[in-house]
């Protein structure tokens, strides 16, 4: 992927991300909305992976048949919000290794705090997909990557639903060779970090706590 920042404006992700942002929306859907829109988003993140061929056999002959060159990919997710968007990649990419980060954020002064860090085998060997569906300050997210560099990954991509400015710009800052796909650039952070239009507390909105 050449851009730092890919925003999909596919029709189905817009209309389902207004579905998720709406505050009627039940835990349920949301849960069911984000692991759909997770897919799409994940179609668009894995556009470029390699192919080669394979020859097979049709009913009808024989023909050379792309397949994927099999770059083995890790998904990791940001805890605790990412793990909702594990099953919609896993549903697509099955055989995909999963690792965690653990980071809270320190509500006072917006920095992550690790608690928490597994991630699979061979990282420098694989595609890595970290996931987390808000882009808020940036600071998790930049922490998250900086561990996962730490282990050995080289080719690093990072998959949200919603980006603040903000967090673009800081991930740009310190991670610019870790493309970013998300459903929308949204208008920015409030005093308390949280992304404006946004959707409030994704964790809290797809598990049903407070
Ligand atoms: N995390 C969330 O869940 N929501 C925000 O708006 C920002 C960070």
């Amino acid at each position: 992927m050449s851009d730092h920042l890919t925003v999909v404006k596919h029709p189905l992700v817009q209309h389902k991300l207004t579905l998720m942002r709406d505050k009627g929306t039940s835990t349920a859907s949301f849960r069911r909305l984000l692991r759909e829109i997770t897919q799409l988003l994940a179609y668009e993140i894995t556009r470029e992976m390699p192919l080669t061929s394979r020859a097979i056999e049709t009913p009808m002959e024989e023909m050379e048949a792309p397949i994927l060159a099999g770059k083995k990919l890790a998904l990791v997710s940001i805890l605790r919000a990412g793990n909702g968007m594990l099953d919609g990649v896993l549903e697509l990419i099955p055989s995909a290794r999963v690792g965690f980060v653990g980071l809270y954020r320190d509500e006072e002064t917006l920095q992550p705090v690790q608690y928490y860090f597994k991630a699979p085998d061979g990282l420098n060997d694989r595609l890595v997909i970290a996931v987390d569906p808000m882009l808020a300050t940036g600071n998790s997210s930049a922490a998250a990557i900086d561990l996962l560099k730490g282990a050995g990954a080289t080719d690093i991509r990072f998959l949200c639903l919603l980006a603040a400015p903000e967090g673009v710009a800081r991930m740009k800052e310190a991670h610019p060779d870790v493309p970013i796909v998300t459903a929308s650039l949204d208008r920015g952070l409030n005093e308390k970090g949280y992304i404006m239009p946004g959707l409030g507390d994704a964790g809290d909105r797809m598990f049903g706590t407070k």
